[in-house]
């Protein structure tokens, strides 16, 4: 299975990429996880992405474009893959396209996560993050059974510096103006599958899974 998620901030997509990534046995590559570990790492792309991300703008396509290549040329990747928060604009799907058919390979589907913006702005300020594994929880929809402490590892949670209110906003705009036609892209391949993206976790990938039989 190769697999695109698309859909707003906030619309769940890291945590169905966790269920549909075991349920058909591929890797989750998620370019925000890959920036936020370069990050950590301090190292020269986690320099450069972190004023990009902070503000929720998106990082440069030179850059992230190359990075999502490499990505695909690991073993883990060759039998197949699930791209979350790539591609984000038509001409990093238009750079995609290339690479796949440079592998001689194409993808099977594209799986939209539909969201109203009041729910996302519910789920993205109430998120938090660890610092030690990257999982996320919320500090209502899904607490911790300690605050602040994550239930996978024990590391602390924090904030995302993009999950703040005034960034939230902008994140938004940012994907109606430069993300939102990518659906359109694919709608017109025949690969696009839509899905509501409001119901329990374990529903929500039910109904994920069931789509893309
Ligand atoms: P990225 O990390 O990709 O962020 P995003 O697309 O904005 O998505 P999020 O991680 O915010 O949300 P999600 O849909 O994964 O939701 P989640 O499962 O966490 O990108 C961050 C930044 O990196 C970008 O702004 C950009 O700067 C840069 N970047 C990344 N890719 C790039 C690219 N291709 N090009 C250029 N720049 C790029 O869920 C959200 C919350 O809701 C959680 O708290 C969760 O517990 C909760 N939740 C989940 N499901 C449910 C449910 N069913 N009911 C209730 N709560 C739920």
């Amino acid at each position: 299975m190769r697999l695109i998620l698309v859909g707003p901030p906030g619309a769940g997509k890291g945590t169905q990429a966790l269920h549909l990534a075991s349920h058909f046995g591929i890797p989750h590559i998620s370019t925000g996880d890959i920036f936020r570990l370069n990050i950590k790492g301090e190292t020269d792309l986690g320099k450069l992405a972190k004023s990009y991300m902070d503000a929720g703008n998106l990082v440069p396509d030179s850059v992230t474009n190359e990075m999502v290549a490499d990505r695909l040329t690991h073993d883990d990747a060759q039998s197949g893959f699930l791209l979350d928060g790539y591609p984000r604009n038509v001409g990093q799907a238009d750079f995609l396209k290339e690479a796949l058919v440079k592998a001689d390979t194409t993808l099977d589907a594209v799986l939209e996560f539909a969201l109203a913006n009041e729910e996302i702005i519910k789920r993205l300020s109430g998120r938090r993050t660890c610092r030690g594994c990257g999982g996320v929880s919320h500090v209502i929809f899904n607490a911790p059974k300690t605050a602040g402490i994550c239930d996978l590892c024990q590391g602390e949670l924090y904030q995302r510096e993009d999950d703040k209110e005034e960034v939230i906003a902008h994140r938004l705009d940012v994907y109606s103006e430069q993300t939102a036609p990518i659906i359109d892209y694919y709608r017109k391949t025949g690969l696009l599958k839509t899905i509501s993206a409001i119901g329990e976790v374990n529903e929500i990938a039910d109904r994920a899974i069931a789509a893309l039989k």
